[in-house]
This record gives C-alpha cells, structure tokens and sequence, in this order.
C-alpha cells in the first residue's frame, strides 16, 4: 500500500480541509506533514463550521487515525485548546491522535521574535501569521531547536530556559517591546496536557501501517506557491509545501507515494503580501472576495482576489507530479457574465507560460483569455453531466491545460457538496 498525497496548490486556503473530510472515510491514516498553526483548515459538516490548525482533517471520521508528523511544528497551547474543543463537541480526539516526538516544539518567545521579526521590516512585510512558524523552523535548521519528545526528558525546563535565553539575547537586537510571563505559564502547562497524548516515533508508526497494508493521506499545509524554495520567495512561509516535504514530515520513502491530489480555486487567493499576477483590485476582485467570503481562517484578515493564474498552476503540477486534480468554489462564479484565465504572461516584452526567477522585483502582466459565464446556480449537480456548457468548457480548458485529469469539483462548503467528474477518487 502507498500513500496519497493531498496538496494545495496556490498560495493556501483552496479547501483543503474540506476534501480531505470528504476523502477521509477510505483511508486509515491522515497525517499532517509540514507548516503548523499558520494553517486554518475549514471543515462544514451538518452546517456546523470548525477551523482545524494543528490537527488533521480526518478527525471527524471514525475509521482513520490522525497523525501529526515530526515535518510539523507544533504550539502546545493552540493543541490543547483545538483538542478541548473538538472533545466539548464529542470529538474522542485523544483516542485517533498520534504525534510524532520528532515534530518541533514552538515556544512563546518563538512568537515574540515572528513579531518583532516583522515589525522591524517595515514596509517589506511578508504578512505572517505570527504564529512563530519562521523562528521554529530557523532553530530546527539551526540545530538549536526543541521537539515533542524532549519534553519527557527531566532536564526539558533546562533546555527550554537555554533557547529561551538565546531568544532573549536576539529580541535585544529589536526595538520591540514584550512580556511573556503570562504565555510561559500556559505553554507549561500545556506541556502537561501534550505528556497525556499519545507521542510515538511517527516514522515506525507510519512504516507499520504502509506495511500492514493500510491506506494513507498525507495532508498538505499552506500552498505550493508559499514553498519555501519554490513559491514567491522570499513572501512564502518556511516549509517545503510540495510533494516531496511529505517524505521528509513523516519519514516515507519517495518509493511509497502513489496519488498527488492538487487542490485549486476556481480562480485565486493570496493573504499577505508578495507578488500575485492575477490580482484584481477593483471591483471584480471585491465581488469574488464576496461570493467567496474571502477572509482567513486563522487570521481573519482579507483574502486578495484573482483570477486563476494558469501557468502558475503548470508550474506547481511539474513541481508536485500531480496526478489528480480538484477544483473548488466553483459557486464563485456563478454570477459572472465572464470569467477571464491566465494562460501566459507578457514578461520582459515577450509572451512566456513559464514563470521567470524574480516574481518579486520584475513586472510580469498577466494575458487572459475570456469564457463565458453560466449565470445559474450549481447548487443541485452533482455530477459532470449535470454542469451548463460554460461550466463544463471552463473546467476542461484548465483540465487540458494543466494536462491532469479534474476528479472533483466543490460547489459549497458542506462536506456533501460535491460535482462528481471521476468517481475512482472516492475509493
Ligand atoms: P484550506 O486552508 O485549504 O483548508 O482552506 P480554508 O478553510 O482556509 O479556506 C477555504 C474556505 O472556502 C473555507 O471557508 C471553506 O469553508 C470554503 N469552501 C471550501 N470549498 C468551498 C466551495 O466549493 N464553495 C464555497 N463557496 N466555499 C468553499
Ligand atoms: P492553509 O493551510 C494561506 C501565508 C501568510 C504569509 C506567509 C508566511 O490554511 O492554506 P507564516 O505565518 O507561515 O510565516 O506566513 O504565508 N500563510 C498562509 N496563507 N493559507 C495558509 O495555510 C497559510 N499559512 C501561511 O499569510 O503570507
Ligand atoms: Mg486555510
């Protein structure tokens, strides 16, 4: 048996959290790989909404166990409060979940330095979450880091006073003020809660289930376009978000990966700042901010609006080798007279489909080619055949284009709404 691989494949929040609910019934293993509570993945099931940030997607399901891999950094305290919650609702989250001692540890003086990182960069802000993400991940390259299972070991309140005092000294190299006093004692005593969980080697974990024959989804963070060697460098988080971070986040051979399942929008989001070809800052960009109800999930900030950026999306599926493809808010749309797609850029006076190195500091335009809309609600199909010929032409030019087969369509929301194009996706 081998592992699918489920990505987003723009700069976050293409639903991932929500086809990865809707796949979760036919494997036995979610597992997180990359990123941490940067990530707000949201799930509508029954009309009820839920924001998971640390945890799978597959939680709300009975069959898989939800694993959260050594690629992933974790906070205690965001843990424990999305754990308390999914329990309140009667979510036996302690009974499915299993973190890998592997994974980081973020600190709260991790979160100090985010801040105070940002701040001091002043108009170049790259828009963090301010989750502390940037510095854990630093001071696991660094080799200066802490992980889950240290925090077993007797001397862990020593090894945390250590960093912290490393952090103490960097954060006296910013003009930023602070006090952690209070987010110390809840780090600690979330550190008590986080011993009551179960913690395992996550890399033998995941190896015994493969051997044992058991399906796996490896559930991506953020988007390919935020990667940290290949997105819009240096306004990306500091994770590899492609294929291959799912190998290095939980310890499984290249060998093992069978499906790559890429997440698109029907068109294009990005929150914070950085480059973004197909930004619309008019009204056309406010009406999909609208329909979309384009605000983050974890910061609640904005979402900058779009259209899809077609050569973007080659570029991650040569990255990722995508095999699937799946494309959501569709229902955006609907009310469109026309819809335009980027299929190539005009860069350095030249027509191109590739992005160039410096999305950063070069001008690269845009060229659209317009569809037209199918101005009806999408609300009843639920397969292929039932979408209007506009529909049904717009998703076949990205699918052509990007040269892989589309298997889903998201058309709500709701965990049951879903337009069937290739029924094999769902087992
Ligand atoms: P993720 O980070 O990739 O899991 O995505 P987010 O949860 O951050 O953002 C996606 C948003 O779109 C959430 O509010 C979802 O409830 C919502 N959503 C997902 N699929 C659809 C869809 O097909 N149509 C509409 N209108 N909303 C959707
Ligand atoms: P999900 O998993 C959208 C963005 C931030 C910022 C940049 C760096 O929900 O799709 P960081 O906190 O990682 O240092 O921020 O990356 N970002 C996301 N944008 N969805 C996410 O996750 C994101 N996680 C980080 O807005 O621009
Ligand atoms: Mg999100």
């Amino acid at each position: 048996m081998k592992v699918d691989v489920l990505l987003g494949l723009q700069w976050g929040d293409e639903g991932k959290g929500k086809i990865v609910d809707v796949l979760a019934p036919q494997y036995d293993m979610i597992a997180r790989f990359q990123g941490g509570p940067n990530a707000g993945h949201t799930l509508v099931i029954g009309g009820k909404k839920m924001v998971l940030h640390t945890i799978p997607s597959g939680v709300f399901h009975e069959r898989p166990v939800n694993l959260i891999g050594n690629g992933v950094v974790i906070n205690p305290v965001t843990l424990q409060a999305e754990i308390n919650q999914l329990e309140a609702i009667g979510i036996n989250v302690k009974k499915s979940l299993f973190i890998s001692k592997k994974a980081s540890l973020i600190l709260p003086t991790h979160k100090i330095l985010d801040a105070a990182s940002e701040a001091s960069k002043g108009g170049a802000k790259i828009g963090s979450t301010l989750r502390g993400i940037g510095p854990t991940y630093m001071d696991k390259t660094g080799r200066n880091g802490l992980r889950v299972g240290d925090i077993l070991h007797p001397e862990f309140k020593a090894s945390y006073q250590k960093l912290k005092e490393k952090h103490l000294h960097l954060l006296s190299l910013y003009n930023y003020e602070f006090d952690i006093h209070e987010d110390e004692k809840t780090f600690f005593e979330s550190i008590e809660f986080l011993k009551g969980l179960q913690l395992v080697n996550g890399e033998y974990f995941i190896n015994e289930y493969l051997q044992n024959g058991k399906r796996i989804l490896a559930e991506g963070a953020q988007g390919c376009m935020l990667d940290i060697d290949f997105g819009t460098y240096p306004y990306v988080t500091s994770s590899n978000t492609v294929t291959a971070s799912a190998c290095n986040g939980l310890g499984i051979s290249p060998s093992k990966i069978a499906d790559v399942i890429g997440i698109t929008k029907a068109y294009c989001t990005r929150v914070g700042a950085g480059p973004f070809t197909t930004e619309l800052e008019d009204e056309v960009g406010e009406k999909l901010r609208k329909n979309g109800n384009e605000f983050g999930a974890t910061t609640g900030r904005p979402r900058r609006c779009g259209w899809i950026d077609l050569p973007a999306l080659k570029y991650t599926a040569m990255i990722t080798g995508l095999t699937k493809l799946v494309i959501t808010k569709i229902d955006v749309l609907n009310d469109f007279d026309a819809i335009s797609v980027s299929n190539r850029y005009l860069y350095n006076g030249k027509e191109t489909t590739e992005l160039p190195y410096d999305v950063v500091n070069e001008k690269i335009y845009p060229i659209y080619d317009q569809f037209p809309g199918w101005n009806t609600s999408l609300e009843n199909a639920t397969d292929f055949s039932q979408l209007p010929q506009q529909a049904k032409d717009y998703l076949n030019y990205i699918e052509h284009y990007l040269g892989v087969p589309i298997s889903l369509i998201s058309n709500a929301p709701d965990r049951e709404k879903m337009i069937i194009k290739d029924i094999s996706i769902l087992g």
